[in-house]
């Protein structure tokens, strides 16, 4: 886990810690740059003003949506949003670590699962789980059939009791291998996709930003870097400005260029 931050641990639970705690602070400090396309904006926008305006939701006893589920490829800001509601509710943020939850011995997982939500609960707070499906999977689906069955129903009770004073947020790259009893516990679904030619053209000159780079450069990035996630593109960019400073000269295409061959992203 995040070793430079100074998050507490989640107090132990028979011998393993289950998640890393970050302050809205930390969360801050995490979201410098959120690029995200206008759909997902307007469903984050909605969900951050009608949290604000719970007193009135009660008095129209219209429930308060807090379950969001974030589903495409990995790369695209899915982690980046959960730490952006948590910032923009000025709410800790929990990050479950799901290799702690998981476990092989009988009820030990649904224990755990159980456990993660009572701490949840109990104080207000964005309770996040990454990689969802490796516990949201479909009953059918699994090889451990018994226990993950009995996990996924421990979940379901688990959402179902959640209450409204914090928020639950889900990520997975596997949206299809999740239980569909699941699914429809979320009241927020947000896809994620690559990044489309302007965001693409937004994130590159954010990260070129100050940097002395030749004419045409974003433009040319642009067409290069198609197909790539943002954290790609990030990586990418980050490598061939290295470049430039070692051979103290502005920002070319064929560090880019050579930067690509180099880091090889794994085109989705
Ligand atoms: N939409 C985005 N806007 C800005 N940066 C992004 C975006 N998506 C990814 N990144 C960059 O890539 C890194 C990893 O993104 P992350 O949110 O963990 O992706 P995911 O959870 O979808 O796999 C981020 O820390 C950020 O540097
Ligand atoms: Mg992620």
């Amino acid at each position: 886990m995040n070793k430079s931050s100074t998050n507490q641990r989640l107090p132990r639970a028979k011998g393993i810690d289950m998640g890393t705690y970050y302050t809205p602070k930390e969360c801050a400090k995490k979201v410098r740059h959120l690029i995200l396309p206008d759909m997902n904006r307007k469903i984050v926008e909605e969900f951050i003003t009608i949290l604000g305006m719970r007193d009135t939701f009660e008095e129209h006893q219209v429930p308060i949506p807090n379950k969001v589920v974030m589903y495409g490829p990995p790369g695209t800001g899915k982690t980046l949003t959960a730490f952006y509601i948590a910032q923009m509710l000025e709410l800790p943020l929990i990050l479950v670590r799901l290799d702690a939850i998981i476990h092989s011995h009988l009820g030990e997982t649904g224990s755990n699962i159980r456990k993660i939500f009572e701490y949840a609960k109990a104080s207000p707070c964005v309770l996040f789980l990454d990689e969802f499906d490796a516990i949201a999977r479909t009953r059918e689906s699994n090889d451990e059939v018994k226990e993950m069955a009995r996990a996924v129903n421990t979940l379901l009770q688990c959402l179902d009791d959640f209450g409204d004073s914090s928020i639950f947020v889900a990520a997975t790259n596997l949206e299809n291998e999740l239980d569909r009893a699941i699914w429809r516990r979320f009241d927020t679904k947000m896809i994620y996709s690559l990044p489309d030619e302007l965001s693409r053209r937004q994130y590159i000159d954010l990260l070129i930003n100050g940097f002395e780079g030749e004419t045409g450069l974003t433009e040319e990035v642009c067409v290069r870097l198609a197909g790539c996630s943002f954290a790609d593109i990030e990586q990418i960019v980050l490598k061939a400005k290295r470049k430039a400073i070692i051979e103290s000269c502005s920002l070319k295409v064929e560090h880019i260029v050579l930067s690509y061959e180099e880091y090889c992203p794994s085109l989705n």
